[in-house]
Parts: C-alpha cells; structure tokens; sequence
C-alpha cells in the first residue's frame, strides 16, 4: 500500500474505522499513568510525556489494536529533548533569543529533531511564540522575548529545523505554535488567567507569529488555556476557524493544552457539563484534546446525539491520519526505538558543540566599568560566589531535569554531563589560577547562611565571581512572581561581597529580567547568560577570559522596579510625565536591544533610498557601522521605525529589520536594509492592515535607546 498515493491510503483506512476509532485519534492521555485500557477500550491514539522503554510498550499494545493504527507521541522538547537522560540541553528559548541568530536557532531545534526521533517521539510542543511583557508571568524562559517581529522570525527558524523538508524523513519531527494566543497577557501576570485584548490588539501584537509560523507549515498548534474577553480560547471560533484555519489557511491539528476542556467547566465557569465544554470546543475548531480523560466519552455521547457533527469528526480524522502516514509511522519509521540509536545520537559531541556555540551567542554583557573584562593574566587568584555557581538544575531551567512539569524528580542528575559556572572556570584556569569556592546561601532561603565565610574567602582574591538569579521554584507555570528583586539572601551576600574592595563580575543564571539596580551600580562588570544550558559553565568562562568577545543583546527589558512593569520598549505614547512619582527614572534598567562588547562600535551616516515614497513603495536603509576597538566582534544593528501620526495609537518606535555583522579591528561596514511596504502598516479600527500617508522617523543602531540610534524622517505621500 505504500506505493499508493496518500489521499487514497487516508481514506482507505479511514473507510474501515468504526465512531468509537475515529474519537480515540482526537485524544492525547499522559502516557505516565497507564495506557493498556486507553488504548483497547478507547482506541486512544496519542500519548505525551512518555520516554524510554514505555514508547515501544504502548506501540507494542497499538500495533495489537484491530486496525493497528500507530501512535503519536508528544512532549516539551522545547531547549532540547531536555526530559530524556543524556540529551543534548541547549539555553532557554529566551537565552537562545539573545543571539539574535536564526540558523543557529534553526540549528538547535535540528539537533532537538535528530535526538527527539531517535526515541521514538515524534512531536514536540514547541516553538513557544507568546510575547513576555508582563515579567511577572512564571513562563518569560520559555519565549523568545518581547518584540513580535523577532518572535515570528525565530519562531519560523524552529519550525524549520524540527520539520526539516519533509515529515516523513528519519530526523524530522512535528513542531507545535504554542499556546495560541496572548497567553502571555493575563491580568496580573498570572498564568491561564484571563487576558483582556481586543481583537486589533491581538492582530497588532500578538498574532502576527502564529500567522508566519502557520504560513511556513507549522505541522501543530496548541490552544492556549485562558480565556480572552471572555472566551475560552478552546472555544473562540474567531481564533481558530475565522483567523487560524480561514485567513491563514492551516491545515494542521488545533490540540488543546492541558485539559483545557476540562477547566472550561472547573476553572472558567462558562460550561456547566464536559459534554457542553466538548461541544462547544469541537464546534469552535479545537481538534484534539490533550489529557481530559472524559473526553473520549463526552465526545461519543455529543456525535451520537448531533451536538457534534459526525462530518466534524471525520474531518479531523483523516488530518490526524494523514499526518501519521507523512511522519511514515505506517511503514514502521520511526516507530519503535532502539537503544543504539539512542545511544550513538543523544549528547553526541558534535551536538555539545552547537549547544556551546548557541550559550556563547546567547551570553549578554550588560556592563564592563574600566574594561575589567576579559579577565587579564595578572589575575592569580579567583574567588566564585553564589548559589547559581555550581547547580546543574538551576542552570538548566524548566522543562528539564527535576523541573514540575514532567515530575522528572528521577534519581538521574544530570550533574555529569553538565558544566557548571564553577566547572567552566575551573576547567580554564587550570593549574595557572587558583579558583577558591563558596555558595554563600541559596536561592530561596532555607537557613544556609555562609555569607561570613564567602567574605572571608574573598578577601585576598583578585576578582570575585558572584553567580546569582533564580531556580525552579520561581520559575514555570503556576510560579509567577509579585517581586523581581533578587530572592533569598542574595542581596546580603553580594553587598558582603563589595564590602571586602574586591572587584565583583556579577554572573546572572536566571530565567528572566530582575530588578537589580544594585548589581547595576556596584558590580565591576556583569554577564547576563540566561538559562545557558549544558555547556553553559564553558561559555561563561570563554567570555570572562576573553576567549569569545560577547555579542549578545536583549530581547527583552529589564525593569528598575518590578513595579515598573509592563516595561517593554514598544510603549504607547500618552503617559503624563513619562515616570511614577515615586520611581524618577521611568525608563527600563536595560532596554531592548541592548549589549555590550569588548570592542566598540560606531554608527554614521544614516540614508534612505527615498524620502518621500508612495503607500506600497518599499525603501532601502543604509548606515555605516565601525568597529572603533582592538577586538574582532559581532554586532547586531538594529532597525526601528515610527509613525509620527497615525489613525489609532500606535508604539513609539517598533523593531523592522536586523542584522548580525562580522567587524574585525578597525573595520567599517555599510549596512543596508531593505524594507517591505508592509513595515509602514497599521492594523486600524476596522481591523484591517493599511498604510497611512503620513510622515515616519527611521531609526537605526546598537539598541533601542535612543542614544544609540541614528534617525531621518521620511513621508508616505498621499496617492
Ligand atoms: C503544559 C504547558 C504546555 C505544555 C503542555 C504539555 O501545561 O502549558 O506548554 O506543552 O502542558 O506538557
């Protein structure tokens, strides 16, 4: 049969699958707790979070079924097939974001693809495209920052690299949007709360990366849990038929995120009955349904008493199976896993080596006071402080080892293939530094108190390496923060630290940005390295000895107050005085865009191509860029614009284009962008994408300050 086209084998086997059948493929369980009944008596025929010997079990019990139909498994493979003892642990999407790359991100999610396939596992529910403004929301790790534009771009590059050409090839995998949409949004930054966004705000700002990852092929999308103005998402029909399926024309599978049906009756409030929250959500365009067991019987009553139409049905059937026959599940590809695969493909080196290229890229250096970076060879003797120094689980982030969400509470640590801060720089000083060590406290309080002590061995040291942020308990769904200050007895260890006169280098292994004006302030110097995954200790020693010069910069602000927030750089403009009566400065303690080096550049000689075009008219940017230092870098050049009178509010300045350019010393580049007609668009009260005639500044430089921004004026004529 495999040599029969693949419309007729859908349909083929479609034709011999009894109701109960086709509702088993709808439904996605948790495989860690049992799937003997779910597959025999409810012809479940997907699973997720299942990993190891238990893939081959359950497809071993499928392939016993009555039409033998294979299974589909899922799990957050989201900074690598981080779950699974051995992977290969990249940085944080929101680490990885920091390069500003999109190969190198493509790159990782290949690497995730080629490693999650090896087991078995076919789908992973990534990339995530929701957009961290409120910093208070626990998931900011897992997004690519703040700016929509780079969201969508990376977004794309994940998509890329987890589907490669062709589902059907051995390292290819299902990539998944998620979670559709502003889920990001919610009031107070609490998780799965409801987000109040009109619909022209969602088209502004937040749909935009669904559209392009949609429109680049995106296999999967999964439904986000909250609600928006008042509707589930499960169940918004202008979401997910109107918007999704219509206008971008996907034909993949809506899955919800985790029983999302069910909260619709137990936590929303806005359905009385499961068979009430499966019908609305079928009939709204959700597809499959992720771990709500009373779905498989909720559904079977909703068919059969025409709440639900069996063409509905049918319809997602037959998308569920034409996705296993691309994926070659039929022709046993990628079927059951074998243990010299994984062996030979999990962690390999040439895959340790891209996840220290991705958190060298990924490592910003937010400050650098008398150039005491890198590190010279007069240092004799450091010092390494913190309770971020040395702990695997805290460096590696959520959705990994020990994280809630897979109760990876195994008694696997990954601490072997692992190199901490403390590893990285023990490993490069050798025996030529000597490199003292003390944890000082912990993250989160639990009476450890060796602050006496880490003073102590500071003294006589010449540099001392303090390793703060934050670990799991304060990071992940359902871990959203009031305060971004530095937890615990951070704060009391660091200043006991200054108090010794020995130069700090503050090192930040965090999940997201933290007020931290007195880092800021009295640190020599600090690297921001995020999440930075396996390799992370290496990179962060690399960039402290200058072996690698930074070329990271935010994607994302951090606040000088968590009272602050939301303090993304894309405002819009109207607040009097610009600042809170009792906060002064009201700009961000780092802005977007932002990143320091170990050389310096400088910009000149901003042009257009045109200073005044026509409403469809593109327009060419250029600007000279010079590396003005005795060091070869990357910089990223940035490109913004603004609409300086527009029909409806719009942000103050909105990131367009970038660009990562080699300098070597002393080098000047040209650089030249090249934008769409659609850059100048609005979305405006009609909904609709249109170009304004009207004047707009053109911005261009090192971040989004405007200190570090070349700008001319151009006009958009009237037709
Ligand atoms: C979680 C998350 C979602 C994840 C899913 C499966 O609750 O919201 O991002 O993919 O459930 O683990």
């Amino acid at each position: 049969m495999a040599d029969q086209p693949l419309e007729k084998r859908v349909d083929d086997l479609f034709l011999r699958m009894t109701l109960e059948e086709k509702i088993g493929q709808l439904c996605q369980m948790d495989g860690r707790i049992g799937y003997e009944e779910w597959i025999t008596k409810k012809h479940v025929g997907s699973f997720l979070h299942v990993y190891g010997d238990l893939i081959n079990k359950i497809q071993l019990c499928a392939s016993k079924t009555r039409l033998g139909i294979p299974v589909l498994f899922g799990i957050d493979a989201v900074h690598g097939n981080a779950f699974v003892p051995g992977s290969t642990v990249f940085p944080s999407q929101l680490g990885m974001s920091s390069s500003w790359n999109l190969s190198l991100i493509e790159d990782m999610a290949r690497i995730t693809a080629r490693e999650v396939s090896a087991c078995g596992i076919h789908w992973t529910f990534s990339p995530v495209l929701c957009v961290s403004r409120d910093l208070r929301w626990g998931r900011v790790d897992e997004t690519f920052g703040e700016d929509i534009l780079l969201i969508g771009e990376m977004g794309k590059a994940m998509v890329r690299g987890y589907q490669g050409q062709k589902l059907g090839e051995p390292e290819s995998i299902l990539a998944c949007a998620k979670h559709f949409a502003g889920y990001s949004e919610t009031q107070g930054g609490r998780d799965a709360s409801e987000a109040d966004l009109s619909k022209r705000k969602l088209l502004s700002g937040f749909l935009p990366a669904f559209e392009a990852a949609a429109k680049s092929g995106c296999a999967t999308f999964m439904i986000a849990y909250q609600s928006i103005d008042g509707i589930p998402c499960s169940a918004n029909a202008w979401l997910l038929e109107e918007m999704l399926k219509g206008e971008w024309e996907f034909g993949g599978i809506a899955i919800t995120d985790w029983n999302n049906i069910g909260r619709m009756v137990n936590e929303q409030f806005v359905c009385a009955t499961m068979d009430e929250a499966v019908m609305k959500a079928l009939n709204a365009g959700t597809e499959m349904a992720m771990s709500t067991p009373e779905f498989p019987d909720a559904l079977l009553r909703c068919v059969k008493s025409g709440k639900v139409k069996t063409e509905t049905i049918d319809r997602i059937v037959k998308k569920i199976l034409r996705l296993k026959f691309e994926l070659g599940l039929f022709e046993g590809i990628k079927v059951f896993s074998d243990k010299n695969v994984i062996e030979k493909t999990l962690g390999r080196d040439e895959h340790r080596q891209k996840a220290l290229e991705c958190a060298l890229q990924s490592i910003v250096l937010l400050k650098n006071e008398d150039s005491i970076l890198p590190l010279s060879d007069s240092v004799k003797r450091v010092c390494v402080i913190g309770p971020n120094a040395d702990d695997p689980v805290a460096q590696l982030g959520d959705w990994s080892f020990h994280s809630e969400s897979l109760d990876t509470k195994t008694d696997w640590h990954p601490g072997g293939n692992i190199v901490t801060v403390l590893g990285g720089i023990r490993n490069r000083c050798g025996t030529r530094i000597a490199v003292e060590y003390c944890k000082g406290c912990s993250i989160i309080d639990d009476g450890l108190d060796e602050i006496d002590d880490a003073a102590e061995l500071v003294r006589g040291s010449d540099i001392a390496i303090v390793v703060l942020g934050d670990t799991l308990p304060l990071i992940g769904e359902t871990h959203d923060r009031v305060s971004l200050d530095l937890s615990g007895k951070q704060m009391d260890l660091v200043q006991s630290v200054h108090k010794t006169g020995v130069p700090i280098i503050t090192v930040l292994i965090n999940s997201k940005p933290l007020s931290i004006p007195w880092l800021k302030q009295y640190s020599n110097a600090i690297i921001e390295a995020w999440n930075p995954g396996m390799e992370g200790g290496t990179a962060v020693a690399q960039v402290l000895f200058g072996d690698v010069n930074p070329s990271g910069k935010l994607t994302i602000s951090f606040p000088l107050h968590s009272g602050q927030i939301p303090v993304y750089y894309n405002q819009i403009p109207g607040w009097h005085a610009h600042r809170y009566a009792d906060l002064p400065d009201g700009k961000p303690l780092f802005p977007f865009g932002f990143g320091l080096s170990y050389t310096t550049y400088k910009y000149e000689n901003i042009s257009v191509s045109k200073n005044i075009i026509k409403p469809g008219e593109g327009l060419t940017v250029s600007i000279d860029v010079e590396n003005t230092g005795n060091v070869d870098g990357i910089e990223i050049v940035q490109l913004y614009i603004r609409d300086l009178v527009s029909s409806v509010t719009v942000p103050i300045m909105q990131l367009k284009d970038w660009k990562r350019v080699e300098l070597g010393q002393n080098e000047k580049k040209r650089v030249d962008f090249s934008l769409k007609p659609n850059a100048f668009s609005l979305i405006n009260t009609e909904l609709k994408a249109v170009i304004e005639p009207g004047f707009f500044e053109i911005m261009a430089g090192g971040s989004s300050s405007k200190e570090d921004l070349l700008s001319v004026v151009i006009e958009i004529a009237e037709v």
